[in-house]
């Protein structure tokens, strides 16, 4: 029997997908019209990679809201942005259904970013992690499909696959989480596809893999890139677990910024999950010799410690998809990001 609350959900679904798909934010950039002016939420905007978003996302004109609870975001990050009119800023928490459907209000898409991001956070702190990240992104896509979203971007990780048995990874790749924080971005993915499928709102996925570039965090939860930068900067050497075989796949935070703007509103992403990532494995010996290297410190030689339990072996991606179907292309090679860094 059909309840009164699914019916109104299959009325929505039809309704919205007659709708005319918003035009892709990067088609805009890239066309000489004068772009649309989209009304767009970020979440987790005033953290490292939402604030880049932001400010792209404001060059181009959008109206942008931001809604963050400040945990690890800084109101630094987008300070510029709010003597601009077109930034608004919610400061509140995901989990918070109220502060959502006002962070919302008439925004035509959603960029949906705010998580608990830290892997030895989410093992100490498994029940907050899942509430943040799932019941979070519940409380966003609810809210979505309850006023005029017609896109919503759900940035999950790479986290997802965890050791992935073929390389290079593409999305076709089984999933299996090895933490509470991977665990939580799948369920969220799995939330998003059903809104997807059932109630016609238009998800897209996206799993980054490493994402490094200006504002990544530095502090005793930060990636291994601004770990190395941080010892070698005061003269000490790199610390590396394992053998330094370990492959990852390094992606500058502008290429994600731009993977980001093309899937907006584009409808062959609609329904899709994409990797975003370079497609390049590095390993950590590579990094750890480039960084030494770009620093004019041949002489440090990284120090070697025993294997974290639970690191992984390889992790770099196959972007054929998005590169297909998005026309996406990493632009910024990893020592021209590293450079730019520490420069
Ligand atoms: N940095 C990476 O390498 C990487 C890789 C894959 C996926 N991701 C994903 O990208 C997104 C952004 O990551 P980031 O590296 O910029 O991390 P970040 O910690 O800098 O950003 C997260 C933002 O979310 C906010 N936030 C956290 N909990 C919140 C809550 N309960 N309510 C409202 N806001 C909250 C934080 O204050 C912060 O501004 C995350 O979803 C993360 O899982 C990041």
């Amino acid at each position: 029997m059909r309840t009164k609350r699914t019916f109104r959900l299959e009325m929505k679904h039809h309704r919205r997908l007659d709708k005319e798909p918003l035009r892709s934010v990067y088609a805009s950039m890239t066309s000489q019209k004068e772009p649309k002016k989209l009304k767009v939420l970020v979440t987790g905007g005033a953290g490292f990679i939402g604030s880049h978003l932001v400010g792209g996302l404001i060059k181009e004109e959008c109206e942008v809201s931001v809604l963050d609870d400040f945990s690890t975001g800084k109101l630094e990050n987008i300070e510029h942005g709010l003597s601009q009119p077109k930034l608004r800023l919610v400061e509140g928490d995901v989990r918070e259904p109220q502060k959502v459907k006002k962070a919302i209000g008439d925004s035509e898409a959603v960029f949906h970013l705010a998580a608990i991001t830290s892997v030895p956070y989410s093992v100490a702190h498994p029940d907050v992690t899942r509430d943040v990240n799932v019941k979070g992104t519940l409380n966003l896509l609810e809210a979505s499909l309850n006023s005029g979203v017609e896109h919503f971007v759900f940035i999950s990780s790479c986290a997802v696959y965890g050791e992935a048995e073929h390389l290079p990874i593409s999305e076709e790749e089984p999933t299996r989480p090895l933490s509470p924080y991977a665990e939580s971005k799948l369920e969220a993915e799995r939330k998003c596809r059903e809104f997807y499928a059932k109630h016609g709102l238009r998800t897209t996925i996206l799993r980054p893999f490493n994402v490094y570039g200006p504002g990544m965090r530095n502090d005793q939860y930060g990636g291994v890139i601004a770990k190395f930068i941080e010892r070698l900067q005061s003269g000490k050497p790199p610390i590396i677990y394992g053998d330094g075989t370990q492959t990852r796949d390094f992606i500058h935070v502008q290429d994600i910024v731009t993977a980001m703007m093309m899937v907006m509103g584009d409808e062959k992403a609609a329904g899709q999950t994409f990797n975003v990532a370079t497609g390049i494995p590095t390993t950590i010996n590579q990094l750890a010799q480039l960084l030494t290297q770009l620093l004019d410190d041949e002489k440090i030689k990284p120090q070697y410690r025993a294997a974290r339990q639970g690191d992984l072996k390889h992790s770099y991606a196959r972007i054929v998809k998005a590169r297909n179907s998005l026309g996406f292309e990493p632009k910024i090679a990893l020592k021209q990001g590293l450079l730019n860094l520490i420069t």
